[in-house]
Formats: C-alpha cells, sequence, structure tokens
C-alpha cells in the first residue's frame, strides 16, 4: 500500500481547519497561504525534522539565487536579521568594522528593531527626516549627514520604495562606512534592476505576516563576502564552528574539544525551524506572481478612487523612485492636509466597515516612550516630515489575489466617506 502522504488527501482538511478572518473583510492579509505552502509543512513536521536543517539551506541558496546575493543566512524574524547583521558588522574578525562610540545615520521614521540593535552594539544613533511622499531618506541628505565619526548607514526601504541608494553606496564605499540596508519592507523591490538589499555589506528581510511572503515568522541577511558568510553562520548558533568551512581546520588546532561543541565566536540562537524555511520557502515561489498582482490591485484602488464622483484629493500616495521597480505588501495612504484632522475618526470608521489599518511603519520613532528612556539629543520636533506621516498616514494590505469589485467598492466608499466624517465634525 502507498503510505506517502499526498496534498489532495489533506485538502478537506484544509477546509474545515482554515480560518476565517472574522473581524475583517478587508484584512492586511487575506489568505495568503496555499494549502500547498501549509503542506510543505505539514511534510516537515511528520518526518521529525523540525529544527533547522535542509529545508532551511535549500531556501537560502533560492533565495541568493533570486535576489542574485552572494550568500543569505535565514534567521527566525526581520528583527533577529537586523540584531545579526548588525553584531557581525562590529565583530573582531571583520577588519572593517565599527566600534563603540561611533554614528550610525537612521532615518526617523524607523522600526524599533532597525534602531536597536545598533544601539545595543554601542552605536550613536542620527536620525534624519525622511521626504514625506517617498517615505525615504533622500540620498543628498544621507550624503550631507556623513562626518568623520559616521561608521554605519541603516537604509529603510519603506513599504517597497527606495532611495538614490547608488549614490549613498558610492559614497560609503569610499569611506568605509558599512551599510546595512533594512529591506524587511520590500523584498523584491529592484533599483535600476538590482535587487533592494544587495547594495550594502548587509540587507536584511523579513516574512512576517502580512509582508511580500509570509512564512508565519522569518527573515534572512545576505552578504557579499565568504568571510561575512562564514560569521552570519557562525553568530546565528551560538558562534560555533559546525558546518563552516573552517572546521576541520579547528578540530585540529583542538583535539581536546568535542568538534561538535566548538565555540569559535560569540553568538546568538536565531535559527529558524525546517518549519517555517518549508513555508517561506513555498511562499517564496510565487514572489513574482504576488508583486504583479499587488501592483495591479494598487493601480485599481487608486484609479477608482480618482475616478470617483467624490474624489476631492482627499489622499496623497506613495510617489515612486523611477529607478525602482516596486514590491508592495502595503498601499500607504497620507491624508490631505484639509482633512488631516480626521485621521483618528477615519480609522475608527475603517475598523468599523471591516477595513484593517495600521501605522507607517512606528511613525515619527522620537515620540516613542523607548526613545526617552535612551534620552536621544535630538527630539522629535526636528523631524517634521515624519510626522507628517506620523499624523496624517497609514496603510491598509494589498492582497496576493486580484482584487474583487466588491472589495474596490468597499474602499472606494469607505476611503471617500471621510467628507461625511467632515460634516459630522
Ligand atoms: C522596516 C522593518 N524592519 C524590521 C522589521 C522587523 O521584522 P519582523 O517583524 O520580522 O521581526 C519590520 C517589521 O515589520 C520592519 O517594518
Amino acid at each position: 500500500m502507498n503510505n506517502r502522504l499526498k496534498l489532495n488527501d489533506l485538502n478537506s482538511l484544509f477546509t474545515k481547519y482554515r480560518k476565517k478572518n472574522l473581524k475583517f473583510k478587508y484584512p492586511l492579509l487575506d489568505d495568503a497561504f496555499s494549502n500547498k505552502d501549509l503542506f510543505e509543512a505539514i511534510k516537515v513536521i511528520m518526518s521529525g525534522q523540525l529544527t533547522m536543517s535542509s529545508k532551511t539551506f535549500e531556501f537560502e541558496k533560492k533565495f541568493a539565487a533570486k535576489i542574485k546575493s552572494n550568500y543569505a543566512v535565514m534567521v527566525n524574524s526581520g528583527s533577529s536579521a537586523n540584531l545579526l547583521a548588525t553584531f557581525a558588522a562590529c565583530n573582531p574578525v571583520r577588519k572593517n568594522r565599527f566600534k563603540i562610540g561611533d554614528e550610525a545615520i537612521i532615518p526617523a521614521l524607523c522600526w524599533p528593531t532597525s534602531l536597536w540593535p545598533l544601539v545595543q552594539a554601542g552605536l550613536k544613533p542620527k536620525f534624519l527626516d525622511v521626504d514625506p511622499l517617498t517615505l525615504n531618506v533622500n540620498a543628498s541628505e544621507v550624503i550631507k549627514k556623513i562626518n568623520n565619526k559616521t561608521k554605519v548607514i541603516l537604509l529603510i526601504h519603506v513599504l517597497g520604495n527606495s532611495t538614490e541608494i547608488d549614490l549613498i553606496h558610492k559614497v560609503a564605499k569610499k569611506k568605509k562606512i558599512i551599510i546595512i540596508e533594512d529591506t524587511c519592507e520590500s523584498l523584491g523591490a529592484l533599483y535600476n534592476g538590482k535587487s533592494l538589499g544587495t547594495f550594502g555589506d548587509f540587507g536584511t528581510y523579513s516574512f512576517y505576516y502580512s509582508h511580500q511572503i509570509s512564512s508565519g515568522e522569518g527573515g534572512m541577511v545576505v552578504c557579499k563576502t565568504f568571510d561575512d558568510y562564514q560569521l552570519l553562520l557562525s553568530m546565528r548558533a551560538h558562534g560555533w564552528s559546525r558546518n563552516l568551512k573552517l572546521q576541520k581546520n579547528i578540530e585540529k588546532h583542538y583535539p581536546k574539544l568535542d568538534k561538535r561543541f566548538i565555540f569559535i565566536n560569540s553568538g546568538f540562537n536565531l535559527r529558524p525551524t525546517d518549519i517555517t524555511a518549508s513555508i517561506g520557502n513555498s511562499q517564496f515561489s510565487r514572489l513574482d506572481q504576488f508583486i504583479s498582482i499587488r501592483k495591479k490591485n494598487r493601480e485599481k484602488i487608486i484609479d477608482s478612487l480618482k475616478k470617483s464622483n467624490k474624489w476631492k484629493n482627499q489622499y496623497e500616495f506613495l510617489k515612486i523612485n523611477k529607478k525602482v521597480s516596486p514590491s508592495f505588501f502595503g498601499f500607504p495612504i497620507i491624508i490631505s492636509e484639509k482633512y488631516k484632522h480626521l485621521k483618528k475618526k477615519l480609522l475608527t470608521e475603517l475598523d468599523e466597515l471591516g477595513i484593517e489599518s495600521r501605522p507607517i511603519i512606528s511613525g515619527n520613532f522620537l515620540n516613542q516612550p523607548a526613545a526617552k528612556v535612551y534620552k536621544f539629543k535630538q527630539k522629535a520636533k526636528s523631524f517634521p516630515n515624519s510626522q507628517i506621516i506620523e499624523d496624517r498616514g497609514f496603510f491598509i494590505g494589498l492582497h496576493t489575489k486580484p482584487i474583487t469589485n466588491q472589495k474596490l467598492n468597499l474602499l472606494t466608499n469607505s476611503l471617500l466617506s471621510i467628507d461625511n466624517l467632515n460634516k459630522k465634525s
């Protein structure tokens, strides 16, 4: 008898157990996992090999090949990817490394775990404002901000878009400044045909819920050099030498140590599981399809809003850098100046109408209580554009299946009901 598990045998179970989003008609992420994605995870569970193994290595190889990076190392989240990249960038084995007290340029519109690894590693963050319509830093302002103490530039490619990274890269290379590209919101986006995340020394990605692809939790770090690759592998897993090229050499030098437990550097445990790697890998095969559908859905939403007789420029949309071929997972919306006092009411109304929304990254990060704990000298008021994004911006999802007319109408009518809120106020 053939005991092999087949996807078809499980299809009815998938239907039975699939959770429908009961709260939202238009959630941030809609049913993005195929039965095949989940089947891949079930196969891993049934194999009993749950911890990091061949599924992770297979995904890493496929990822590196597709985005044309020399090396890719999977971790358990985008935050872990930032942590690993940052601590690799100051590791004593690295020739060009930053030291405690050096400075890092980072946008004020940032995610906490883009910032905190820098601070935890002893860097002084120097915040920079962003452009309110591209949501990204302006390259010439980054270059202007560089001084003798600048040793790291942490760029965030916000919601599928990017700044002129080639210009920043050119200057950074000359000055030996390390670039970490936080690409957690922009997997699959290209700048002049080259994948975002592959310009700098390290690029990081997230596979969290609602990102371009999702493995539940998960992330990836890419790098250019073999030495950095070996460093990332070791630091991802306790700092040990297992699976590294130098293992045999190390064994020879330390004959008294158990060769499976030789620790050659500092480290963390940031390993993913083969369960998440198998889901991520399965989703990754559909990345191009997701990018293309999301782009079309975005165009349809903008078109539908602008063609409505209720359209009065209530909103502004992301201005995409001409050199960027974008990859979206969310649809950022900036409420026009005239309507900005209605943001809270609008988001409550959207929530009641079944449309899930969230802030753009975490707004002007200097407003967050966590920023006060670290007593940064720069204050929130120095970043007026990040403040505009916090005060007037939010985003809704872009789904991986073509948007239906019903959902398009729901979004158009709900968003344009902002004028009624105006009358009510
Ligand atoms: C810019 C940015 N960096 C890092 C992260 C962290 O990724 P994760 O949620 O996978 O830890 C996020 C999360 O959404 C993010 O938006």
